[in-house]
């Protein structure tokens, strides 16, 4: 079988292969497209493929039309937005995702963001510390729940809101439960975003929970910026001159928000969440052992369109 790895930003050098290795092992043949500029690349190189690893990597209806041989497509990470689950069931394709592989590199980025943000982006003034403030978690998933523990560990006070989550688990971890988001944002000096961008949450946050946040406030989006309403968030900002936003990565209208709200706004230029080695290790091995297991005896563990 022909597995191919499609990635415009390319794993580390060692998840490469590490995937290799595992493919070859199982008597698959690897083939690799990284930093490709083009859709068409893309549909080009998936033509002959058995199996797809992507990461945020578009793989849309066209995507999988153009890959006639293509029995599974994994996602190296957690959220699965960029797939489209639909085509892939209507061409029989499994999809699949690598839940919690890369959920420590998210989380330790939301801790640094904090810190950055409460450090006046590292640039001379007096900031302020994280210890003893309030983070509120929205959305108590794999990365969500190593926010907490890491937040617990730096000496704050974590809630969290996650309506799929028991309070019970929660407290048993240390972390207050909200009953609801107002509660959460009312009570919170960092919201951390957890949450995917599905149709339920895309464009959730905005004026109504921001401006219940204390005085300094900081929204910290590690998610996807379309859970953001940017219109929204412009006026919350304009509104509220203490409060906050870092994202990683750029609003559509960051621009705008950079020149509007200068150091009290940031964005990473590119995605970089999951940007270690040991994510893309850990994600890229997974992914590959995922369609090993698949070929081997069909194991549909992390199916997402069953
Ligand atoms: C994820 O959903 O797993 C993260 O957003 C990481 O995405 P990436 O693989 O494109 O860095």
């Amino acid at each position: 079988m022909k597995v191919l790895v499609a990635t415009q930003k390319p794993f580390a050098a060692a998840a490469v292969a590490g995937i290799k290795k595992i493919v070859e092992e199982a008597g698959h043949e690897l083939a690799l497209l990284e930093k490709y500029a083009d859709q068409s690349e893309l549909e080009a190189a998936v033509s002959d493929a058995d199996a797809l690893i992507v990461r945020s990597d578009k793989v849309t209806a066209q995507v999988v039309e153009a890959a006639a041989n293509l029995k599974i497509v994994v996602r190296a990470g957690a959220g699965y937005d960029n797939l489209d689950l639909e085509a892939c069931t209507k061409k029989s394709v499994v999809a699949m995702n690598t839940p919690g592989q890369n959920a420590n590199a998210v989380a330790e980025l939301a801790i640094a963001m904090m810190i950055y943000m409460s450090r006046n982006q590292f640039t001379p003034g007096t900031g302020s510390e994280i210890q003893g403030k309030k983070v509120g978690i929205q959305a108590y998933g794999n990365v969500g729940r190593l926010v907490a523990a890491k937040a617990k560990a730096l000496g704050m006070e974590v809630m969290a809101f996650d309506p799929f989550v028991s309070a019970e688990a929660m407290l048993a971890e240390g972390v207050t439960p909200a009953a609801s988001l107002e509660e959460m944002y009312s009570a919170c000096n960092f919201i951390s975003l957890h949450i995917p961008a599905i149709p339920a949450t895309i464009g959730s946050i905005g004026y109504d929970l921001m401006k219940l946040m204390p005085k300094g406030g900081c929204v910290v989006n590690t998610a996807r910026k379309e859970v953001m309403n940017e219109p929204e968030l412009v006026k919350i900002l304009s509104e509220r001159e203490d409060l906050k936003y870092v994202t990683d990565v750029a609003a559509c209208n960051q621009d705008e928000l950079n020149e509007k709200f200068g150091k009290r706004v940031f964005a990473t230029p590119k995605k970089m969440g999951a940007e270690t080695a040991e994510a893309n290790i850990n994600a890229g091995l997974a992914a590959a052992n995922q369609i090993c297991a698949y070929f081997a005896d069909g194991c549909t563990r992390f199916q997402l369109n069953k």
